[in-house]
């Protein structure tokens, strides 16, 4: 039930959601009175937390002077300035934005891109996006075609393109051996092999979260990975898309997670941060070389948009919001970061717990029923659950998840608050995910299977 989220069908969304009325700073105030700390920025969105001065009258000043325009017809300053402000923050080498209302959107916009270059460019056979096993590219058909997050995929796939995936950006499970450094290029050369199978004059694009986000928390490589990754991608004329909807805006600890690895991919996708969470706003950020495949006199056309690209409401809050961006904030993301890191030491040699990661303000806690085998618990025990339940019951508000391992098994649990989130916010996180780990470890340590074998 916890994905269900209509409203208005069957009597609203699910009774047992906590209704909240009221979101300050880190914090979130329930009807019935509680006071959460919000460990998880909504899903990784609010990081600037819940209460950034001079929304409301950017809103307010936009909404009376222009609320809407066609973009398929008008122009308007607003979107103007917000893509600006884009392609000033992320990495040289993207020169363009496309603007959209969603994560989703923004991959769906990045994946028709690439056939679209292709096509333009001489190579009209280059149709199929290279995604990777445990991730989450979107809730569209494209998007999960190309995402490898099996449950969610599951019901869906007799409608999903049969896109290939080749396995995660996941050292603790990774099966290759030697250094950090030689693993990471064994398991990037995956992507040649399956680059080769299907075809390079198939294949259109490579998508990868740079950190994984919400199917294995905060799972990052060594550099050389992205390196080699770029050198097949350029290799075999296949275009490297960094979905950054979680990662961006310094949730990792650098304003964009491929500035960890010193890579600029060809496009990146944007979402959640992009407005912490004050309006609906996506983007598809674009290479100067695709861009200009569109926009010569004798280019291709780009025939792709929804009603709501570059809505002006949203567009002027995102350049509000992006004006609070800068080093100040990422820096205290990252020292944010350490410090729940360390408010949380216990849990990194805790027997529950088989991986502790952490890149900048994004924590992920991976439990496992043997430490040494790495073998996790039976699904239905639903660890990773039984400890969001036992955070909440000790007000904390965190990102449980499932399936890390094969997409079936492994629990874990994500912590991503806002970059911003203040000390007393981290010490209760600390302690209340302490005592949840805890807790669960008292009702299920040593059991594997749910029958207790
Ligand atoms: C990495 C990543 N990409 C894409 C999406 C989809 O974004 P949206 O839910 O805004 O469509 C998400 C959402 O969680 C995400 O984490």
């Amino acid at each position: 039930m916890d994905e269900t989220l209509f409203y208005k069908w069957g009597g609203g969304i699910d009774p047992a959601f906590p209704e909240i009325v009221e979101a300050q700073d880190a914090y979130l105030v329930t009807a019935d009175g509680d006071r959460l700390v919000d460990a998880a920025a909504g899903a990784a969105v609010a990081n600037l937390g819940h209460s950034v001065p001079g929304v409301g009258s950017v809103a307010a000043d936009q909404l009376s002077e222009v609320a809407y325009i066609s973009t398929s017809h008008f122009a308007h300053e607003a979107p103007e300035r917000l893509t600006d402000r884009l392609v000033e923050m992320t990495p040289d080498g993207l020169s363009a934005a496309f603007l959209v209302g969603s994560g989703s959107e923004a991959n769906e916009t990045a994946f028709k891109l690439a056939r679209a270059y292709h096509h333009a460019t001489g190579n009209p056979e280059k149709h199929a996006v290279i995604g990777r096993w445990q991730s989450y590219h979107g809730a569209t058909l494209g998007a999960l075609s190309a995402s490898g997050n099996t449950s969610r995929r599951s019901l869906y796939s007799p409608q999903l393109n049969e896109w290939p995936h080749i396995p995660p950006a996941y050292p603790y499970r990774w099966p290759y051996e030697g250094s950090p450094q030689e693993q990471a290029i064994a398991a990037a050369g995956e992507l040649e092999t399956a680059i080769l199978q299907v075809g390079p004059e198939n294949v259109a694009a490579f998508v990868a979260e740079p950190v994984s986000g919400a199917s294995i928390p905060a799972a990052h490589p060594d550099p050389a990975y992205y390196r080699e990754i770029r050198r097949i991608c350029d290799e075999y004329d296949v275009l490297f898309i960094a979905d950054e909807v979680m990662t961006g805006f310094g949730r990792t600890g650098e304003p964009f997670a491929v500035d960890r690895y010193g890579v600029v991919p060809d496009m990146m996708s944007l979402g959640k941060g992009i407005t912490a969470g004050y309006a609906p706003l996506a983007a598809t950020m674009v290479s100067e070389g695709i861009a200009r495949a569109f926009d010569a006199d004798d280019g291709a056309s780009f025939w792709h948009g929804h009603t709501f690209s570059a809505n002006p409401v949203s567009s002027a809050i995102g350049c509000h919001v992006l004006e609070q961006y800068g080093p100040d904030v990422f820096e205290t993301g990252r020292e944010r970061g350490r410090a729940l890191e360390a408010a949380l030491e216990a849990l990194v040699d805790h027997p529950m717990v088989g991986d502790f990661r952490r890149a900048g303000a994004m924590i992920g806690i991976e439990f496992v029923a043997d430490r040494e085998s790495k073998e996790p618990f039976d699904p239905s025990l639903s660890v990773g659950r039984r400890v969001y339940e036992e955070a909440m019951d000790r007000g904390v508000y965190t990102y449980p998840g499932s399936g890390s391992v094969d997409g079936h098994r492994g629990d874990h649990l994500m912590l991503a608050p806002p970059l911003t989130i203040g000390e007393e916010a981290i010490e209760t996180i600390g302690r209340a995910v302490r005592e949840s780990v805890e807790a669960v470890h008292h009702e299920v340590g040593g059991v594997v299977r749910a029958d207790g074998g």
